[in-house]
């Protein structure tokens, strides 16, 4: 018997990474944020001072760098640049926009892929991010679209960066998570789109064990449990 994987795709804000890590806790699956891998690339780029938006300047930072994702004893994933335990660097909202930008790039979607389904191939996973159900695992098992308003969604990353301690207003916040929504959405390369097959879940207006109900009872429809 193969592995089993959950694929869990939705804008940002729509508390993926929560609900995946708490799915995968449930279900004793690994969790796997792919948009924290974007994000390692987005630092790389950030810190050398690349434009993210141009191709020709990210494609050679591939051969460059080296991004290494690696959960440890407590199942958190962790994201290592050339070494360095970036987990927490990657989370600076600079970074989501550089994130977004080279996550536009086909070359670095097709490198960064092979990762991705590795962790497929030797694991049962919950794997969060824009495109798992329609290109990195088009056969997972149970495939689920996240979604809320982007009020919603704007207001909870509000509160996780404040809580982190980033001097943020409510307002920048929105616009930044509308402007990612539409280039995640328009974009040429695995833009986020619903995967066929796709549960659609609204955590709209509902709390976090009220939004993780949702999602575990379409996994455990999906994988039998
Ligand atoms: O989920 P996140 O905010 O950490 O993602 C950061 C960026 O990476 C986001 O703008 C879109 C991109 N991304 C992607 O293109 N494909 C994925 N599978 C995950 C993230």
């Amino acid at each position: 018997m193969g592995y089993k994987s959950i694929a869990i795709d939705g804008p940002s804000g729509a508390g993926k990474s929560t609900l995946a890590r708490k799915v995968a806790q449930a279900m004793g699956y690994l969790y796997v944020d792919t948009g924290a891998i974007y994000r390692t690339l987005g630092l790389a780029a950030l810190r050398r001072k690349v434009d993210p938006e141009n191709g020709e300047a990210v494609i050679p930072l591939l051969d460059q760098v080296s991004i290494d994702l690696r959960h440890g004893a407590d199942g958190l994933q962790h994201m290592y640049l050339d070494g360095e335990d970036v987990s927490a660097a990657i989370r600076e909202p600079e970074v989501s926009r550089y994130a977004s930008g080279v996550s536009a790039i086909p070359e670095v979607r097709a490198f960064l892929m092979e990762m991705q389904r590795d962790l497929a191939r030797r694991n049962n996973v919950v794997m969060d991010g824009r495109d798992i159900g329609t290109v990195v695992l088009p056969q997972a098992d149970v495939k689920i679209f996240l979604t809320a308003r982007a009020e919603d969604r704007a207001r909870r990353r509000y509160e996780e960066l404040r809580e982190r301690g980033s001097e943020v207003d409510y307002q920048t916040v929105l616009k930044d998570l509308l402007a990612r929504d539409e280039k995640d959405t328009h974009r040429a390369a695995a833009p986020l789109r619903q995967a066929a097959g796709a549960v659609v879940l609204d955590t709209t207006g509902k709390n976090l064990e009220e939004s993780f109900r949702l999602v575990l009872d379409a996994v455990e429809k999906g994988v039998g449990a």
